[in-house]
């Protein structure tokens, strides 16, 4: 089986913990909440993981230092998600095999999940499978468009988004599984012309479809492993969610 490499975004600056903290190493349940990240990833299959750090990275690097299965990338300045991958270019550029890509600041997911999107991938050969989930409480993220029958066209950004785009409930989690080569080649077509003038991830998506290559998005993933933290309230909501799943 061929190794499947994990990138995890976690350079933005979090304003709003109002917290001297960088957000991952935020604790939930007594562990810095993208430890929880690491072992999704790593019950997801993954071998190797690399960690994209920015803002405070070195208080993020050294308390992720101790795993031998993590390297990390610097991006020094935060031009966008997708930016952010390309600065793990050199890692892509030596892997063969899937890659799943990740934010830090969802302590919820699930390697199980993670695994249905490795294995939707390779079952597909597909370039590209979004994890995306349904949700009434869709303000702040990506929308999934489709076609009236139902296949995958693209994500589009709240702010970039129609009124009728803005209506639909199926998001973007954030999980990406891609094949490590076409996300290379889809890379290097992202350009920062939309509403927030960054370089969006998600557009890896459409550009991979319009090249001819299998792009699916898959609801299979629950609304609460997606939940991100970007607030204290948020914090104790998901470290609530995580208590009673492990009393059960
Ligand atoms: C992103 C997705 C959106 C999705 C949502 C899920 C894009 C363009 N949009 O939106 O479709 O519904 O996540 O939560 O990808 N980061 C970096 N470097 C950067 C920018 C971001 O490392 O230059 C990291 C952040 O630290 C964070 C993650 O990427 O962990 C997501 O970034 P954020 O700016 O929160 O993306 P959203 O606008 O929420
Ligand atoms: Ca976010």
């Amino acid at each position: 089986m061929a190794e499947v490499l994990a990138v995890i975004l976690a350079a933005g600056k979090s304003k709003r913990m109002k917290s001297e903290t960088p957000k991952v190493l935020h604790e939930v349940c007594d562990r810095p909440m993208i430890e929880h990240v690491l072992d999704a990833a790593r019950e997801a299959g993954c071998q190797k993981i690399v960690v994209v750090v920015g803002h405070k990275a070195d208080e993020v690097q050294a308390a992720l230092s101790h795993h031998d299965d993590v390297s990390f990338a610097l991006q020094a300045e935060q031009l966008g998600t997708g930016h952010a991958v390309m600065c793990c270019r050199d890692t892509l550029a030596s892997h063969t095999g899937p890659v799943l890509v990740l934010t830090g600041d969802t302590p919820l997911l699930q390697g199980e999940s993670l695994k249905g999107l490795i294995s939707e991938l390779e079952g597909n050969s597909a370039g590209c499978v979004v994890g995306t989930a349904t949700t009434e409480n869709n303000f702040g993220l990506g929308r999934i468009v489709r076609s009236d029958d139902g296949v995958f066209l693209r994500i589009v950004e709240e702010k970039d988004a129609s009124d009728e785009e803005r209506a639909i409930t199926e998001i973007n989690t954030g999980c990406f599984a891609f094949d490590g080569e076409s996300l290379l080649e889809a890379l290097d077509d992202i350009t920062s012309d939309n509403a927030q003038g960054e370089y969006y991830l998600t557009d890896c998506a459409e550009i991979m479809r319009t090249k001819g290559k299998t792009v699916l998005a898959a609801c299979r993933m629950d609304i609460v492993e997606a939940m991100g933290v970007n607030t204290q309230e948020q914090l104790a909501e998901v470290e609530q969610v995580m208590k009673t799943r492990s009393a059960t």
